[in-house]
């Protein structure tokens, strides 16, 4: 064999593989697009706050001002109406029945739309000594969250939900001693914030 023979194949091989399988061509690697640098957002307003306005003394003949806080309830005759609603609260703090009355009724208005499931409120009046163990001793009886026969309630309505009322009547007799006396709604966690004092003046 001549060298060039031997040659040969080599050569072929060397071809063969250089025209053969195309290497893939690189795909160039995805560069993401850079992302929208985000404006950094403008500091909120800070809104400002309200002053404390102090109420203004108390004018014990003047009618009190519209249901907005609460505030020492109108007293008309011998019979008051407070009102509730569905962020818990009644419209008064304080009622103040008169001496010269030998019975008082007092009317409760739900003014909200939650159900008494939900948002139940009730008045009753007390000593305010019972008023935790009232409360306590009613949580867990439903519809009217008291506990039957309690005979530390001196008075109650029944309890009520959104757009109701109730009304209850009850001795002035009942107040005159053994005060201080309260008005507070039994539903469950409602206590803290639902209650108010009741005297008699
Ligand atoms: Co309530």
């Amino acid at each position: 064999m001549s060298p060039r023979k031997m040659l040969l194949p080599g050569v072929i091989a060397l071809i063969l593989s250089a025209c053969g399988g195309k290497a893939p061509e690189p795909t160039p690697a995805a560069t993401p697009a850079p992302a929208p640098v985000e404006q950094p957002a403008a500091p909120a307003q800070t809104a400002p706050i309200a002053e404390d306005v102090p109420a203004p003394a108390a004018d014990v003949a003047a009618p009190a001002p519209a249901a907005a806080a609460a505030a020492p309830a109108v007293v008309s005759g011998c019979a008051t109406t407070i009102e509730s609603n569905d962020a818990m609260k009644y419209n008064a703090d304080s009622i103040t029945v008169p001496s010269s009355c030998a019975q008082f009724t007092i009317t409760l208005k739900h003014a909200g739309t939650l159900p008494v499931g939900a948002m139940g409120h009730n008045l009753v009046v007390a000593k305010a000594a019972d008023m935790n163990g009232i409360a306590a001793d009613g949580m867990a009886v439903t519809p009217d969250h008291l506990k039957a026969g309690d005979t530390r309630v001196i008075a109650h309505t029944r309890m009520i939900g959104g757009g109701e009322s109730a009304s209850v009547t009850f001795d002035v007799a009942k107040l005159k001693d053994g005060g201080p006396f309260k008005f507070f709604c039994t539903f469950p966690g409602h206590l803290a914030v639902m209650q108010g004092s009741l005297q008699v003046g």
